[in-house]
């Protein structure tokens, strides 16, 4: 097997607080087996433009407990084109890098599928807030947001109950409804709407208030996820119907920022490491993931033809929980 000298580390599409202890984990063990580690920055636009330079152990100190990513991130268009992908493999061979590590949510891995495709080695690593990759049971970040969020709805309540109201919750998500289910679940919401189950006014929203109500309920809690359609207007509506006064708060991006939880330091780091070992062993045109609880790894092509799902044990809980 021929040895690998250097490899370079790219961070891409949305931040993830986590991203730093996986970048750190990738430069140390690189370090650690005698490998040079290219820093990338902005993701696929930096690898495309040679935005690239030599990380030292100590470019890593004092970032693991910092949100976002010290190497910047980007949501490249040009690298959805194969010329964009071939040019990025030539800047890499340029600064003779022979294996990326990829840390991102799906789009980035479709990127590093491309790379795989045109012969640069690969491998990925989810790092997304959503937790919405088919292949893997986790994604970096998603504990800290779904903390973050918590909080926020915790706070929410305390002003809910002051003045007997109830306040919608639009958490992000994207087209998953991951964020919003366990939040839900987690703040005790008396409904939670996700993007993979169809809304419906009655059921979902006017019966589980009704029925609040007439437990002496002091406020009503919905949490909705940002993919779900034809729900403008909710408080209005709400309002109208059950006579509710009605607030809505939108988290928005407080739920990406942050430093991160142990839960996400500790799968990055190991993640990330991982990423190096099989890279060092030419495995390669991986997805690293966690299956059962525990790390795996499944090829890049395979794991992205795997179907999503959602939880609908979940939905029950959520819903029974909430009588
Ligand atoms: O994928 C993470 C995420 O925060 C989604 O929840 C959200 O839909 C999207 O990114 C927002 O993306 P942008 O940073 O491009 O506005």
């Amino acid at each position: 097997m021929q040895k690998i000298n250097t490899i370079g580390v790219l961070t891409s599409g949305g931040d993830a607080p986590g991203m730093n202890a996986a970048i750190r984990a990738v430069v140390r063990t690189g370090k650690y087996y005698g490998m040079k580690v290219m820093g990338i920055r902005k993701g696929y636009e930096g690898l495309i433009h040679g935005d690239i330079f030599e990380m030292t152990a100590r470019d890593v100190s004092d970032i693991m407990h910092r949100g976002g990513t010290v190497l910047q991130t980007a949501r490249s268009k040009d690298f959805k084109e194969i010329e964009g992908v071939r040019r990025g493999i030539s800047t890499a061979r340029y600064f003779e890098i022979e294996g990326i590590v990829v840390i991102g949510g799906d789009g980035s891995f479709r990127g590093a599928r491309d790379l795989c495709s045109e012969g640069m080695p690969a491998v990925a690593i989810p790092a997304t807030i959503d937790n919405d990759i088919a292949c893997t049971e986790y994604t970096i970040g998603f504990d800290t947001a779904i903390n973050t969020a918590k909080d926020a709805v915790d706070k929410i309540r305390d002003t809910a109950s002051s003045h007997e109201r109830c306040n919608i919750i639009k958490v992000m998500g994207r087209a998953s409804g991951n964020i919003a289910l366990n939040v839900g679940i987690a703040t005790g919401a008396e409904a939670v709407l996700i993007p993979e189950m169809e809304v419906d006014f009655e059921r979902d929203i006017v019966e589980p208030i009704n029925a609040g109500h007439k437990r002496d309920k002091k406020h009503y809690i919905i949490i909705i996820a940002e993919g779900v359609s034809g729900c403008n207007d909710l408080d209005k509506r709400i309002e109208e119907h059950l006579g509710i006064e009605t607030r809505t708060t939108i988290l928005g991006y407080i739920q990406r920022g942050g430093s991160p939880t142990v839960m996400d330091r500790v799968y990055a780091s190991q993640m990330g490491s991982y990423a190096v070992e099989l890279l060092k062993d030419g495995v390669n045109n991986r997805i690293i993931g966690i299956r059962d609880s525990k790390i795996y790894e499944i090829d890049i092509f395979e794991g992205l033809n795997i179907p999503s799902t959602f939880r609908e044990d979940l939905v029950s809980l959520s819903k029974i929980l909430s009588i």
